[in-house]
């Protein structure tokens, strides 16, 4: 069931989306050579805590840990490890999420860490673009899938490909709410959007093919060919203009 949020809740998820702003913003500025995937995860959570808030992520079907890190040719649920340190020149992307007052805000960046190919910055640049591509048709009265068709499009124009195993959400007092907002064409038009519904909408792109695979942690998403990925996200809101960007 695809929920239409009141006032009140819309208020509640602006300010969780604003933190959670707030919270990439200042991981952002920490990222280094040689830190740990761990030791950003220590970060993002007392970043979190600090806030006032409770990580989303913490504990969620099992997941051990507040933000994903994701390196290279890993494409999301990348688990924080005090043994994997980032190097100069890989794409690192940070998903987290969190909980204020019952509201949830979910969003993800990549980062690249130092100087990158040309490819990678490419790959990132055109993977955060497909995000915007995207939410041009985010509008009340357009329909899901010109969302999901205008991100697969811009992607592709590029040769990329776009992971299908992945979708973003609605979201609100869950993680993950209805609908599922695929980042590519569905053979339907989907649900009509209206104001006051919130999503989850976040492109998972790769260099090369879209085929995935989990690693043996349970949770790590690779790419089945090895090329690098990226992953871009916010929490929006649907008005009868432009969507709201909660979490930018
Ligand atoms: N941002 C992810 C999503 O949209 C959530 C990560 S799953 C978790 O599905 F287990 F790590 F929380
Ligand atoms: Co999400």
């Amino acid at each position: 069931m695809v929920t239409i949020k009141s006032e009140r809740e819309i208020e509640l998820m602006r300010e969780a989306g604003r933190i959670l702003a707030k919270v990439h913003e200042e991981l952002g500025k920490i990222l280094k050579p040689g830190m740990s995937t761990k030791e950003i995860d220590r970060i993002c959570e007392d970043m979190i805590r600090s806030h006032g808030c409770i990580p989303s992520f913490l504990n969620y079907e099992g997941y051990p840990a507040s933000v994903c890190v994701s390196i290279n040719d890993e494409v999301v649920h990348g688990i924080p490890n005090k043994h994997r340190y980032l190097q100069e020149g890989d794409i690192v992307s940070l998903d987290t999420g969190v909980i204020w007052k019952g509201y949830q805000s979910d969003a993800a960046r990549t980062h690249m860490i130092g100087e990158v190919s040309p490819e990678a910055r490419k790959l990132v640049e055109v993977t955060q673009q497909s995000f915007f591509e995207g939410i041009k048709y985010a509008k009340a009265g357009n329909h899901l899938n010109d969302i999901s068709k205008a991100i697969q499009a811009y992607a592709e124009s590029f040769g990329y490909g776009v992971v299908r195993d992945l979708v973003g959400h609605g979201i609100g007092t869950n993680m993950h709410e209805d609908p599922e907002i695929p980042n590519f064409s569905q053979h339907r038009k989907g649900i009509r959007l209206a104001a006051g519904m919130t999503l989850a909408i976040e492109p998972m792109i790769t260099a090369g093919r879209y085929d995935v695979a989990w690693m043996d942690d349970g949770w790590t998403v690779v790419t089945e060919d090895g090329s690098l990925a990226s992953h871009y996200e916010n929490t929006i809101l649907i008005t009868d203009g432009e969507p709201e960007i909660l979490s930018l």
